[in-house]
């Protein structure tokens, strides 16, 4: 069995695909969301869904290990970013090495870094005149947006588009591959 724990800060369009996709699967579970945000949207989804879930205070996520603690407890064999907004601490990292991944909505190491999240990594595209964009999924190091690469995919930017329509296109491939992306990296290890 294998149990995933998902972070998440906001409307967890993300989490809400993962959740989907591994509905009903016998060999792997979402057992714990985690979020920095009482007013998330994942966490809605958290109570529909029957899944236990744990908000978390800024200065105990960094400056103690209860958290680590609870994380523990559920097991997980993969620690999943979607839209979390904090800096993953280094004892988490360290817990848990080549086991937290995360997305970032564009081709990293472009559009990447302290700042880069949301609409601004998609106006930055626009501005850029960029002809195609896309998603990154990677491992976490201490380091915003800097971890291994693990799957890349890309979409066209057309000369109209605006940045809406940019992050309409990328989250339509972020849910398409993140889960399955998952699936595989805990089926088959890459
Ligand atoms: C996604 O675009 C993801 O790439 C980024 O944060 C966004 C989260 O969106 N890391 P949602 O909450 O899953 O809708």
């Amino acid at each position: 069995m294998h149990n995933i724990v998902l972070f998440a800060s906001g409307k967890g369009s993300n989490a809400s695909a993962i959740l989907d996709y591994f509905n009903g699967n016998p060999d792997i579970a979402i057992s714990l969301i985690v979020s920095n945000n009482r007013d998330a949207g994942v966490l809605q989804l958290a109570e529909a869904n029957n899944i236990p879930y744990l908000v978390i205070n800024r200065k105990k996520f960094y400056e103690t290990h209860e958290y680590l603690d609870i994380i523990r407890e559920y097991n997980p064999s993969l620690i999943v970013l979607a839209g979390f907004m904090w800096m993953v601490p280094k004892y988490l990292v360290e817990n848990y090495p080549g086991k937290i991944v995360n997305i970032h909505p564009a081709l990293l190491p472009k559009f990447g870094g302290k700042g880069m999240y949301g609409m601004h990594v998609h106006e930055a595209v626009i501005m850029n005149e960029e002809t195609e964009t896309g998603i990154t999924i990677h491992y976490v190091n201490e380091h915003y947006d800097e971890g291994e690469v693990i799957e890349q995919q890309r979409c066209e930017v057309s000369p109209d588009d605006n940045a809406q329509m940019v992050a309409d296109k990328v989250h339509a491939i972020e849910h398409f591959w993140y889960p399955r992306v998952i699936e595989r990296l805990l089926v088959t290890g890459i």
